[in-house]
């Protein structure tokens, strides 16, 4: 059976595009806490491969997205390099800084992929129960935002601390940036070897860069983390989300060899349908706020969306993670608008 976002993927343009949606399994969805309850932090909840399948399949069985999004986090790489991370409730990720290439010596110097295998056991295990059209995506984030949370031990509003080590102690930061591509290539491939269908890159940070870093500490790493996948596994399809990038959203493509182009919602998609979507898929890309807000005012913008990108391959989704306050009837509103 063809799986509409596979096909998207690969330049089609359908009919009504196909929707998943970031951070589709998560606090927004009762049955998302009450399962919650069951582990004892939020990482043991990613290790557990039989509460981590659940949450993973918990909105496709709600809403039939078109794609599963494997149930883990972004930072199981620096977990799994033996750095101190930890999340503490209602305050997110905290990380011990690694700060100097002697903090770095300290890690591991190569991805520890036992201590992983919770995270393809839930791989294996979604895999068999998923409806036949259904894309399964795995993910990382890219170096640089998983480096940035490395230094500076949780989320920061401008990465201030990462900027100016890049600044400080240039290659420390490329020796951080290399250790962390290399462990994402071989993470990817082992998700792909246990079922995922596609992947994506989390670049949750990419704004935070000036444009002149972008391609040494961004594209770079990203182009050759997929160069790498793909060296094993050619068939490997990936969508890029270099979040708040702006006009080098019209880059990403071209220099990464990304498949799709993930957009935030402060992009005009009037825009990006010309300087992005005609060279293949995008997605995006509503603002999470709208889908809190719902009623008419998220049905003007989500059709507004929809037209924009009528004409080219297009996976509707959100500018970024749906939040906990959402109605879950809101993303009800929202499929049926996209579904037509
Ligand atoms: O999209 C999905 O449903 C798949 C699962 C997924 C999670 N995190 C689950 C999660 C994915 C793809 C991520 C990626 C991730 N994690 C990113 C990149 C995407 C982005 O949002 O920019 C980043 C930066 C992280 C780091 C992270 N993890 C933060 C900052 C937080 C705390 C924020 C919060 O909402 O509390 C997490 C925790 C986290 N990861 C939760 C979930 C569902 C909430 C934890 C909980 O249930 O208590």
């Amino acid at each position: 059976m063809p799986k509409p976002i596979l096909n998207v993927l690969d330049g089609q343009i359908t009919k009504r595009p196909p929707i998943w949606i970031m951070r589709q399994a998560g606090r927004y969805l009762p049955e998302y806490r009450e399962l919650r309850k069951k582990a004892k932090n939020f990482l043991h909840f990613c290790y557990s491969p039989e509460l981590a399948s659940e949450a993973t399949l918990q909105p496709i069985r709600r809403y039939q997205f078109d794609a599963a999004i494997l149930f883990s986090d972004i930072l199981v790489i620096p977990d799994a390099l033996k750095q101190n991370v930890r999340f503490e409730e209602g305050e997110g990720p905290r990380l011990d800084p690694v700060l100097s290439l002697q903090d770095l010596n300290r890690l591991s110097s190569t991805l520890d992929l036992d201590h992983l295998n919770p995270v393809f056991e839930t791989i294996r295990l979604v895999k068999p129960q998923l409806p036949p059209q259904t894309t399964f995506l795995g993910f990382c984030g890219a170096p640089w935002t998983v480096a940035s949370y490395m230094i500076a031990g949780k989320g920061t509003p401008e990465l201030a601390p990462s900027r100016l080590k890049a600044y400080a102690d240039p290659d420390f930061m490329a020796a951080l940036l290399d250790r962390l591509e290399k462990a994402s290539i071989s993470y990817l491939i082992a998700q792909f070897k246990a079922g995922i269908d596609a992947a994506q890159i989390f670049e949750s940070f990419a704004g935070a860069l000036p444009a002149n870093l972008l391609d040494l500490y961004s594209f770079g790493p990203i182009s050759r983390i997929i160069k790498g996948v793909r060296a094993e596994i050619p068939s490997a399809r990936f969508i890029v989300f270099c979040r708040n990038a702006g006009f080098h959203h019209t880059s990403v493509r071209a220099k990464t060899g990304a498949n799709a182009v993930a957009l935030d919602w402060a992009v005009d998609e009037n825009w990006a349908r010309e300087a992005i979507q005609k060279q293949g898929a995008v997605q995006g890309h509503l603002d999470p706020l709208l889908l809190v807000q719902g009623g008419d005012r998220l049905k003007q913008r989500a059709e507004t969306i929809l037209e924009a990108f009528a004409s080219g391959p297009h996976i509707f989704n959100l500018g970024h993670g749906i939040v906990p306050e959402t109605s879950p009837d809101h993303v009800e509103q929202l499929l049926r608008i996209v579904r037509g």
